[in-house]
Formats: structure tokens, C-alpha cells, sequence
């Protein structure tokens, strides 16, 4: 019996869809659990780049089953635009794509109201994907919402939805904008129910079958711990609980199913939306990040702001996720810089801070406490062993894996699917000098 789960340390964008793809390799099921087409997880086999919003990215190994769990909020339109995408590039997923049943469904406006919601909100806009997430959850936690199941029988969801729009119309009324008109939601529902009719079950059946059976399965996380809604910068966050923890909610399998814990981080760490980010670089490092990392939004196109590792949010993470492993991804997008930084600690107003603060203003306030690192000019792109590292790189990686207290199981030195380094246990003590940063909780 086999569940692991693969989730975001940082603000999302770490390079989950690459260990995903990597990992699914060896997987029966490949599982989404929260979060919606928000996400934009990308995966680059030879000369062909998948970007998958809400397929698990388990779709292009050709031997797993993919499912959307119940935690997902599902985008029809998205998620049909993808299957059709993929069916045009030779990826067909007929027999091995389940939607759950008790998805809720991200309704055409969700999407609206997430534009009319940012407009309200005026300066203090989050900066979202405009996905409709936080309307869709917003609808599906005050238990107004629309599920997969009732997606499928229009005679159930016709006045549940007049009775959603009705709510909604008031607040877009105060926004200035114009009504939504039930009538054509309804019929626009019709349409795409049915065209997903073959895909929507009882996953939690089938996953429960399939622990029970010894199967292997993946649980894809999307967005990031410092997006969580309850441990990240709030209010600058999504509207799910994006880590392993989020797991048996989002799924139906139970939380002693969960074997093991990867966190994905990168080697530096990006933002894109609003909120604090402590170790944003806006000098030249940060826009060596930027262009070396293409860091620019899949889902939205918009650029990525990028800074320094921050290891408070990645412990935190770390430790309330229980991670028994670290991917640490792009360290080749730090070739080229003179001096790399890493963040162990922030001052706040004269104190020393070790843990994310809870209110999202004095997050914003934090100084970063950096320690320096030499950087090193190699293309790491041909390592394949830790040792083929330039010494600098040795050294820095080291440090973070201190830091995190976590071992750094995985480092990806490019976006092709052999670029990358297994560290069976993590990196030993004595493979380089050691790089004298202390860690630990209170460091
Ligand atoms: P992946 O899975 C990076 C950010 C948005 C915004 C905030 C709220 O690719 O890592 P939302 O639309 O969820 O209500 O937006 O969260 N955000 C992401 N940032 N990667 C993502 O997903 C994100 N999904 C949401 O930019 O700041
Ligand atoms: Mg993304």
C-alpha cells in the first residue's frame, strides 16, 4: 500500500508537474485534491511542453489512471479544452480519467464574480488567476454549490442555481456590473454535463479499492504552503489547503494512507499575485532569476516576481506537512550569480523571527536575515550525481537541506526529464565541508 504525497513549499511555481511526471512513472494513480485551473503545472517530455491546469500530470506517462478528487473545484471548460488539447497531440484519456462526483463545480460566474471581487477590493486586490476559486469554494463552504453529481441531472440544478445567481447578482449590482443570467447558465451546463458525463464516479471507491489492492498512488498538490488558507499569508492566499494535509479531505482515502511527503521547493523562490514576500530580489539578481527561470505565469502569463530561498516558510512547511523528503528544483537557474543568499531568519521590529507572522502586514514588514554564499559560473545541466556539482553549488544545497532540516532528495538541474540528480537519503554529512549555518527551529 503506496500513497505519496507532492505538494508546494513556497508561493506555488516550484516545478511540481516535473516531479509529478517523474514520480507518476511508477504509479498506478495520479491524483488532484484541491485547488482548480488556477494551477499550471508544466511538463517537458523531449521536444514536446505539456501545461496542465486541471489534469493531474500523471496524463502523460500513458499507464496511470488520473483522477480530479472531490477537493477540486472543476472548470468544465478548462478541463474539456484540455482533454481535447491533448486528444489533438496524440494523448488520449478515455478510460483513464475519473472526475469525482463530489467536485464542486466552478461555474462560468465564479469567474466573474473573482473579477468583481478584485475590483472591489481595489488596492488591497489579491491578485488572483481569475479562475474563479475563491468563489467556487466560497459557494461550496457556505453550501450553496454545485457538485459534479448534480452537474449530470438538470432537473436537480435548476433552482439551486437560480438560487447561487440570485446571491451573487446583489454583489455584482454594488460592483457596477451587469446581472448573470440563469437562463444561460443553465443551458451552457447542459451541454458540457454531458460531454463529461462518461468521466464522473465515485473516486473515493476507487481509491479506496485501490490502497486496499496495494496500488501505487499520487497526490498532486497545486499553489504552494504560503498560498494555504490557513498557513499561509492570509488573506494572500488560495482558498484551499494545498499540502499533504489537504489530502484525505480532498480524496476520501483516510490520513494513515499517506505514506510519504515530498515537498517541492526551488532552489530561489517566486511570487506572482499580491502579498508579503520578505526575500524578493528587485536588483539585478532578481531579473537574472526571472529570464535564467522564464518565470512567468502558466496559467496567467504574468511575470513572477523572484527572490532568495526564504527557509522560514520552507521549515514551516516542512515541519506542520511532515516532509520526508525535499525536491529542490532549478538550482541550475543559479549559475551565473556572484553571490547566492539564503534567508534563515527575519528581524522584526528589532526582534529575531523564525516563523511565519500570522498577520500579513507585519510578514510584509520582515527583514530578511541572509547568509551569504559564494555562487559558481557552471551550466549545471549535465550533472547527474551530486558530486559532478561545482563545490559552490556542493556547498549552498547542503546549507538549505540544513536549514530545512529536511533531506534534499531530488535536485533538478533543468526542465527535461534526465536532468536531474537522486540523493538516496539525502546528502551526507561528510560529502563536502560542512557549510556552517546552523538551522533548527529556533535558529
Ligand atoms: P501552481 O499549482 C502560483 C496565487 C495567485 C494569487 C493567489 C490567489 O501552478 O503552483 P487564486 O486564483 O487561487 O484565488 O489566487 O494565489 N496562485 C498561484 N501562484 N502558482 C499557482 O499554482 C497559483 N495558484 C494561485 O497568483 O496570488
Ligand atoms: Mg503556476
Amino acid at each position: 500500500m503506496s500513497v505519496t504525497c507532492v505538494f508546494g513549499m513556497q508561493w506555488g511555481d516550484e516545478g511540481k508537474g516535473r516531479i509529478v511526471d517523474l514520480l507518476a512513472a511508477q504509479s498506478d494513480f495520479v491524483v488532484r485534491y484541491q485547488g482548480g485551473a488556477n494551477a499550471g503545472h508544466t511538463v517537458i517530455v523531449g521536444e514536446e511542453k505539456y501545461v496542465l491546469h486541471l489534469l493531474p500530470s500523471g496524463v502523460i506517462q500513458p499507464t496511470t489512471t488520473n483522477i480530479i478528487g472531490n477537493g477540486v473545484v472543476l472548470d468544465p471548460w478548462t478541463l474539456m479544452e484540455e482533454i481535447d488539447g491533448l486528444a489533438g497531440r496524440g494523448i488520449e484519456l478515455d478510460g483513464r480519467l475519473l472526475i469525482s462526483d463530489r467536485a464542486h463545480v466552478v461555474l462560468p460566474h465564479h469567474k466573474t464574480m473573482d473579477a468583481a471581487l478584485e475590483t472591489l477590493r481595489g488596492t488591497d486586490a489579491l491578485g488572483t488567476t481569475s479562475r474563479g476559486i475563491g468563489p467556487a469554494y466560497g459557494d461550496k463552504f457556505r453550501r450553496a454549490g454545485m457538485r459534479c453529481a448534480d452537474m449530470l441531472k438538470p432537473e436537480r440544478y435548476q433552482e439551486l442555481l437560480k438560487a447561487n445567481i440570485g446571491a451573487w447578482n446583489a454583489i455584482l449590482d454594488k460592483a457596477g456590473m451587469p446581472p448573470i443570467d440563469a437562463v444561460s447558465v443553465v443551458d451552457e451546463m447542459r451541454a458540457v454535463g454531458e460531454r463529461l458525463r462518461p468521466y464522473v464516479a465515485d473516486t473515493t471507491s476507487v481509491l479506496l479499492d485501490a490502497w486496499k489492492g496495494g496500488r501505487a498512488i499520487l497526490a498532486e498538490g497545486a499553489q504552494g504552503f504560503g498560498l494555504d488558507v490557513d498557513h499561509g499569508s492570509y488573506p494572500f492566499v488560495t482558498s484551499s489547503t494545498t499540502g499533504p494535509a489537504g489530502v484525505a479531505a480532498g480524496t476520501g482515502l483516510p490520513p494513515k494512507a499517506l505514506q510519504r511527503v515530498v515537498g517541492i521547493a526551488k532552489a530561489y523562490i517566486t511570487r506572482v499575485g499580491a502579498g508579503p514576500f520578505p526575500t524578493q530580489d528587485t536588483g539585478p539578481a532578481g531579473t537574472h532569476l526571472a529570464e535564467k527561470g522564464h518565470e512567468f505565469g502558466a496559467t496567467t502569463g504574468r511575470p513572477r516576481d523572484c527572490g532568495w530561498f526564504d527557509a522560514i516558510l520552507a521549515r514551516r512547511a516542512s515541519f506542520t506537512q511532515g516532509c520526508d523528503a525535499v525536491a529542490l528544483m532549478k538550482l541550475d537557474c543559479l549559475s551565473g550569480l556572484d553571490e547566492i543568499k539564503l534567508c534563515t531568519a527575519y528581524e522584526l521590529d528589532g526582534k529575531r523571527v523564525t516563523a511565519p507572522p500570522a498577520y500579513a502586514g507585519d510578514w510584509e514588514r520582515c527583514v530578511p536575515i541572509y547568509e551569504s554564499y559564494a555562487g559558481w559560473s557552471e551550466d549545471l545541466g549535465g550533472a547527474r550525481h551530486f558530486e559532478d556539482l561545482p563545490e559552490a553549488a556542493q556547498i549552498y544545497v547542503r546549507a538549505v537541506q540544513d536549514v530545512m532540516q529536511t533531506p534534499i532528495e531530488m535536485i533538478s538541474v533543468g526542465a527535461e526529464r534526465e536532468r536531474f540528480i537522486p540523493v538516496d537519503g539525502g546528502i551526507p554529512d561528510d560529502v563536502i565541508p560542512d557549510s556552517g549555518v546552523a538551522g533548527g527551529v529556533s535558529a
